[in-house]
Formats: C-alpha cells, structure tokens, sequence
C-alpha cells in the first residue's frame, strides 16, 4: 500500500529564495586573499602561461592590481617577489630594499585599508631554488634547517619593518614560527601576526607556481621539507608545534585535495584556518573551461564552498578577484 511522504527534503530545494534561506555555508569578499607575483626583472607586466589571468607584476603594476582589487571587494592580499639577483644566502629575500618590501610599501600607499600579507620563503631567492640554506653531503643536497632560520627570521622582520600586517612562512624548516616571533617580538613587532604554512604538502599542483615565482628547485625536490601526501596525523603534530610556537593563523596547503586535513584541523585546533587553492587547482579549472569541459563560475565557487565547508575562514585564491564579484552579483539577485 502507498504509503504517504511526510518528510520531503526538496520542500526547502523549491526556489532560490528559499534554497538561500536554508543554506549554511556561504563564501563573501572578506574571506578572500589575492596572491600577486611582483618581479625586479621586468619592465612591464607579463602573462604566467600556465595561468590564464595571473601575472608578474612591476612594483608600480602590483599597487594598482590591489587597488582594482579592492574595488572588486578583495580585503588582503598575499605578496611573492622574484629578485633580480639570486644567491646561495637568498640576500634579496632581507634586503630593505627588495622587491617584496617595495610592493609592500607602495601597495600601503596606493590602498592603504588592504591588508597586506607576505609569503616568508628563500626559494625565489636562492640560486638552487631550495626554500633553505644548502649543503652538499656526501654528494647529497642537504637543506640546512637551522641555518634556514636565521634567515627566514631576518625576512620576516625585513617584511615587518616595510609594513607587512602579516607574515607568512611556507618554507617548511622546523621551529621557523618561533624563530620568527622572537625576531618579530625583539624589533618592536609585536603586532605583526603570523600565518603559518603550517600543513603543507610536497604536491604536484604546484607545478604552474613555479613557473610563476620562477622557483623551481634545480636539483632534487622538496620531499625532505615539505610533508608526505599520505600524512593527516602528521599534519595535526605539524599544526599543534606551530600553535604552540605562537602562530595567529594556521593553514593547510594544497585545497582540494586535502579537505580531509583541514577538516580535522579546523575541528582539532579551532584557529583560524587558511587553505590554499594552488596554481594547479587553478590552472586545471582553467584549462578545462577553456575547453568549453567545465563552467568556470560554477566550478569555481562550489569549490570555493567546500573549502568553507571544510572549515576553511580564508581561501587564499588567484581566483579572488573574479570570486570576490560573482559573489557580490550572486547577492544582489
Ligand atoms: C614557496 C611557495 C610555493 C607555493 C607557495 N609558496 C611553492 C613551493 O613550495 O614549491 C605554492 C603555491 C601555489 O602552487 O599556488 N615555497
């Protein structure tokens, strides 16, 4: 016998009022941060191949990328710099002068409300493009953890002292967060925060970035720092050393591939928990659109939605600027 449906989920999937009404995971402007490539080496704009929409930016080019940025909603944004010179002791990385602690300071004049976040690596500094001080042992490349340091503490003050409001270590060496509070705390920075790379896999999705920040390691690979695909409880242990060494953010890197891990950290630690969507989650969506294969909106902003979902409070995205106004459209409906 027909027995009647009481319960009928789709009552609530019957229109789009109501489908926003009974939504619970929503993604707006302010939980968004633009990465920008800024370069010494060139002397206007040039496009990163692997990444449609993304390019190297001159110093006086990165200002105004913010600006319009802050137009489209886009609060923060996320500095990398390639120098000119490259060194075995990444001297361009802490230089006063250098290409990140320009932007920083034309970025804060030309947009002074944006918050200006820099990623702390030696890799685009280095000759080798290893993210730490090098070591040959035994005919084996060693990265030298904390000689890493030394250096890493000094560019994160360098960044301060340019008026970065956040730094951002992704090297990977261990004890990197405290090192960097210490010299933070010891040269009167004691409200610059720290975002800590702090679950950060050795991926193949960052394969376009290097093109971009022109990073690539010459010899070997990053498996000696970076954390094992295959690890989640490591990743708990790697956030909780960082939580306890005074990080004000956490974040887990690559996204999608690894919203298993931001769950679990997001639920473990309840700190504040970036994710970022890498060059190779981008580029792919990308290409595929391109193609005509996928719908770059839709496919963009669900993933979005699952990184929130996941327990994500920021994304960092290439995509931000376009997210940041199809979500504004997508409100104003
Ligand atoms: C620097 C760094 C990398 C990324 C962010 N910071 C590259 C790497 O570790 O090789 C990757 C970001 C991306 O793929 O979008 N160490």
């Amino acid at each position: 016998m027909f027995t009647p449906l009481r319960r009928r989920p789709r009552r609530l999937r019957a229109s789009a009022t109501l489908r926003r009404l009974v939504r619970e995971t929503s993604v707006t402007p302010d939980d968004l941060i633009l990465p920008l490539f800024v370069s010494e080496t060139i002397a206007e704009r040039a496009a990163v191949g692997s990444m449609p929409g993304v390019f190297q930016l001159t110093v006086a080019e990165a200002a105004e990328e913010a600006a319009g940025a802050w137009g489209d909603g886009v609060r923060a944004v996320l500095l990398f710099g390639i120098p000119r010179h490259k060194d075995e002791q990444a001297s361009g990385a802490y230089d006063d002068g250098g290409i990140v602690q320009q932007a920083v300071r034309a970025i804060r004049a030309a947009v002074p409300g944006m918050l200006i976040i820099t990623d702390v690596c030696l890799c685009e500094y280095m000759s080798h493009g290893h993210c730490g001080v090098t070591h040959l042992e035994g005919g084996c490349l060693e990265v030298l953890n904390d000689a890493s340091l030394k250096l890493l503490a000094k560019t994160a003050l360098s960044h301060a002292a340019a008026g970065a409001d956040i730094v951002a270590p992704s090297d990977m060496m261990d004890g990197r967060v405290a090192a960097i509070r210490e010299a933070l705390d010891g040269g009167g920075f004691e409200k610059t925060a720290i975002m800590s790379y702090a679950a950060k896999f050795a991926s193949a999705f960052y394969g376009p970035f290097r093109d971009a920040a022109q990073s690539a390691p010459q010899a070997g690979d990053r498996k000696g720092y970076q954390m094992d695909p295959g690890n989640a409880l490591e990743a708990l242990r790697e956030v909780a050393l960082d939580v306890e060494e005074a990080a004000d953010f956490v974040m887990v890197k690559p996204g999608l591939a690894y919203l298993d891990v931001l769950w679990r950290v997001k639920e473990r630690f309840e700190m504040p928990t970036a994710v970022y969507h890498v060059s190779g989650e981008y580029a792919m969506v990308k290409a595929a659109a391109a193609n005509g294969w996928l719908d770059e909106r839709a496919t963009v902003l669900e993933t979005m939605t699952a990184f929130k979902r996941a327990g994500a409070d920021l994304i960092i995205t290439y995509a931000a600027r376009d997210v940041a106004r199809w979500v504004a459209e997508d409100a104003a409906e």
